[in-house]
């Protein structure tokens, strides 16, 4: 990737933009699930970034990292969904990329950050394979109109928080608890990730494609039989479905019996899954994006179980950030290297990774956020010994520049590199922007070890 590390930042549109009844958007989601009062609070207003562009495009500019991902709202391009273009919400994204790069950052863009417009909730959903064709024409659009400009695209993020919170457990939006109709849901996204592949390259030749896949791998918390089987189950059910089929390797052997032939669902194979299907899903792409938070310890019990995350918690080694996940760098470390022995992407990118911590100012105003800067330390050195170990990862990506709306948990859980007075929504760096701009300064002791590494392999 240009030969060199991609040091970044993330966002999301429904965490940060507020604006909601602005610019001719449509309804989303997230919208009807705040109305419906799931949420401690909506995102009507948010961080108010839609209307604070410049100021926020500042922050990341002095920040000095390179490339700044964010996703698009789909109900601000195509409020319905489908069919009419709102071309005041697409001149948004448009001074949004045009400030970027004046800026000399590199925009990243995500189509699809869990915003499914309402309008095409309410015609089925990702269980209607009419809403694949939606997004790929969607896609088409944003490809069209941005593509000269922008050069990194990531179909969906994190089809695993959409598939199951959204449809399995009801945690999150559209709030649906169907099993197995969550598994025709994870099946559709996935078709609609192959199909804006090839959209985005149609009408945006030469840019760069990926899909970011969340993980959390699961490792036996003791040696027994049963806890190495509960923890393959776990990884069947939490990264395998999706990764495997990403990869070519369709959905996985195990996991499909576990699902079927054990008789949890009627029939003995998916029923949604056409000809031609898995083939789409596997087309080929550039780079894998990677969000890493934490991992799991299993007990058996849990392949019995229908939430295996409920199952006891992780060891506490190096304590818990705010949001109750472990830290454990190493996890990361050893995903990446079993993910380039496994699948063997081109190219890896952690397209997420921070911790929640709510440190706030203090007397003299500072915000000394050190055991924030103590979890990214960490894990960017997990970063770098994977590389040094010849793993393809090409870059790295904090969670996030803002403390932002964290969806159901509300402003509560604090990500930001940036405090946020929710009242005010005044900015304030933290000692963790400071450290990260060291960080990603070209010729920091991390930014030239990941140089020599990537140059090396
Ligand atoms: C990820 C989401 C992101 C944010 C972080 C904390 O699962 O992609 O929007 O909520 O977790």
């Amino acid at each position: 990737m240009n030969g060199s590390f991609t040091w970044g930042v993330a966002t999301s549109a429904y965490q940060i933009e507020g604006a909601r009844f602005e610019g001719g958007k449509g309804e989303s989601i997230w919208d009807r699930f705040a109305d419906e009062g799931h949420m401690k609070v909506g995102g009507d207003v948010a961080c108010d970034h839609y209307h604070r562009l410049d100021e926020d495009l500042d922050l990341v500019a002095d920040l000095g990292v390179g490339a700044y991902r964010f996703s698009v709202a789909w109900t601000r391009v195509m409020p319905s969904g489908d069919g009419r273009v709102n071309h005041e919400g697409l001149a948004f994204y448009d001074r949004l990329v045009d400030g970027l790069l004046q800026r000399k950052i590199e925009p990243w863009l995500t189509l699809y950050h869990w915003d499914l417009p309402q309008r095409l909730q309410d015609a089925g959903g990702w269980n209607s394979r009419n809403t694949v064709g939606a997004f790929m024409r969607y896609a088409s659009v944003l490809a069209d109109a941005l593509g000269d400009r922008v050069k990194h695209w990531i179909t969906h993020n994190e089809p695993w928080v959409s598939t199951y919170l959204g449809h399995l457990y009801g945690e999150f939006a559209p709030g649906i608890e169907d099993w197995p109709g969550a598994l025709e849901v994870g099946h559709n996204i996935l078709l609609s990730h192959g199909r804006a592949v090839e959209a985005i390259r149609e009408h945006a030749p030469g840019s760069s494609v990926g899909i970011a896949l969340d993980c959390r791998p699961a490792r036996a918390r003791t040696d027994s039989r049963e806890d190495r089987q509960a923890a393959r189950h776990f990884d069947g059910f939490r990264n395998r479905w999706f990764f495997d089929p990403v990869f070519g390797q369709g959905y996985p052997d195990d996991m499909l019996r576990a699902y079927y032939v054990k008789g949890r669902i009627d029939g003995h194979e998916p029923s949604f899954v056409r000809p031609g299907d898995m083939d789409l899903i596997a087309t080929p792409i550039d780079f894998l994006g990677l969000n890493y938070y934490t991992t799991l310890p299993v007990v058996a019990g849990a392949a019995e179980s229908d939430d295996p995350e409920s199952t006891p918690g992780p060891d506490q080694q190096r304590g818990f950030t705010e949001m109750g996940w472990a830290i454990d760098p190493d996890g990361l470390k050893n995903f990446l290297g079993h993910i380039h022995r496994r699948y063997k992407p081109k190219s890896i990118v952690v397209t997420e990774n921070g911790a929640s911590f709510s440190t706030g100012p203090g007397d003299s105003g500072v915000i000394d956020d050190i055991r924030r800067i103590e979890y990214l330390d960490g894990h960017v050195q997990a970063v770098t010994a994977a590389a040094e170990s010849g793993v393809p990862v090409d870059g790295y990506f904090v969670w996030s520049l803002l403390d932002n709306l964290e969806w159901t948990q509300g402003f509560d859980q604090r990500f930001g590199l940036v405090w946020v007075d929710h009242e005010t929504q005044a900015r304030t760096p933290k000692r963790s922007y400071d450290w990260y701009r060291k960080l990603v300064a070209p010729d920091s002791e991390a930014s030239e070890a990941l140089a020599r590494a990537r140059t090396a392999s």
